[in-house]
């Protein structure tokens, strides 16, 4: 049993054991298939983890100069890249920390192929495409919308990968099970297929939700066996949500409550739009634990406030087993990938801290935020 009185709020909490659990099948789909599966730091980026993570997974993927620099300084391993456009200030330093780069467009590659081909360190290249096809719903995960800028059509192409060129990588899943992989698949080979017979690699990016449990892992290990034997490629996959799947929860606590019209409204020392964005960007209503959607009949029904000045930094409704009261923890499940990663100090409030609950139960507390590190974002 966790004793939550050890967990101070509000504190984002992984639980090392179900982390591990997630590694384990990465783990098992690497051996199985022969791919590689390295971590997308840009979704799950707690490097007090690292070291175990490090113990399943081969490396990371960054999308910028400071992932790049905490791949290398705390994850080791292969160090990835990939992001839609390099600043020609930072790329001397990319070339540093990064094993494999993806570039985005031809132009972005023909502006750096003299930095590669000169620098000391062997740096293996890939170009991002665009195979045209998603089945992400939502246009603010969908990299193959109209007007995309995230990605090149195979039109762009001639016969030949560009001199220099050795992988090609593609990113057009969130969140899908193995199904869509093939579906995409079949895309990607009908359009790229000349070009992954002369590529080393092929990165099938992040979106694989390997992790979850409906997710079909025996057709994935088929997809890739598949891909390796028709092309003699090295197959990456990249995914951040798949690593920190319900590995944790953050806890946060009541510091008031008040009715609104009849409608009662529990406010949290945590805020939606600061720690947990993604609830109201794709939006998603997170699970509270011991708590229900409401039901008509439902005596014990609370909305959710944050702390911020947003009118919108509340959540919707849920069902209590009992009155809620000030102090009372609030669980939100699921709280360790695309948060922490993501927080802002925005109305000064603080970053909840960061702490594991050890396979004993035991709990560590990793990191308290506070004032400076509010102060040091802003001049
Ligand atoms: C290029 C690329 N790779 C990997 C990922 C990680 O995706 P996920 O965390 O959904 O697995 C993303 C997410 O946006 C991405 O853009």
């Amino acid at each position: 049993m966790i004793d939550f009185k050890q967990i101070p709020p509000a504190c984002y909490v992984l639980e090392e054991s179900k982390l591990v659990k997630n590694l384990e099948l990465m783990r098992y789909v690497q051996e199985q298939s022969g791919a590689q599966i390295i971590c997308a730091l840009k979704g799950f980026a707690m490097f007090s983890t690292f070291p175990i993570v490090r113990q399943y997974l081969p490396g990371s993927t960054a999308s910028s100069l400071n992932e790049a620099l905490l791949g290398l300084e705390e994850f080791g391993g292969e160090v990835h890249l990939c992001a839609p456009a390099y600043n020609p200030q930072d790329f001397q330093e990319l070339l540093r920390c990064c094993d494999h780069i993806t570039f985005n467009t031809l132009t972005q590659w023909e502006q750096f192929k003299a930095q590669v081909q000169v620098s000391p360190k062997k740096v293996s290249c890939a170009i991002r495409i665009n195979p045209e096809y998603s089945e992400v719903e939502n246009d603010l995960y969908n990299p193959c919308v109209a007007g995309t800028r995230l990605g090149i059509t195979a039109d762009k192409f001639g016969e030949k990968l560009p001199d220099g060129i050795e992988g090609l990588h593609f990113h057009t899943l969130c969140e899908n099970n193995s199904d869509t992989l093939e579906r995409t698949l079949a895309h990607v080979e009908q359009k790229f297929g000349h070009l992954l017979h002369q590529a080393k690699w092929l990165n099938m990016g992040g979106g694989h939700h390997i992790t979850r449990s409906d997710y079909d892992v025996e057709r994935l290990i088929r997809l890739i066996k598949h891909l390796r034997q028709t092309y003699d490629l090295a197959i990456y996959l990249e995914p951040g949500e798949a690593v920190g799947w319900q590995t944790g929860f953050l806890a946060a606590e009541v510091l008031d409550i008040l009715d609104s019209r009849g409608v009662k409204v529990a406010v949290l020392n945590v805020s939606f739009t600061a720690h947990m964005p993604d609830c109201l960007e794709m939006p998603y209503k997170p699970r509270i634990r011991n708590a229900q959607d409401p039901l008509p009949q439902d005596k014990y029904v609370y909305r959710m406030g944050g702390m911020s000045c947003l009118a919108g930094d509340q959540m919707g409704d849920y069902a209590f087993e009992k009155p809620l009261s000030v102090g009372d923890r609030i669980i939100f499940e699921d709280m360790i990938h695309y948060t922490m990663v993501k927080t802002t100090t925005f109305n000064g409030v603080n970053l909840p801290s960061i702490g594991i609950i050890k396979p004993d139960n035991s709990f560590q507390l990793v990191k308290s935020f506070g004032y400076q590190d509010y102060r040091n974002r802003l001049s």
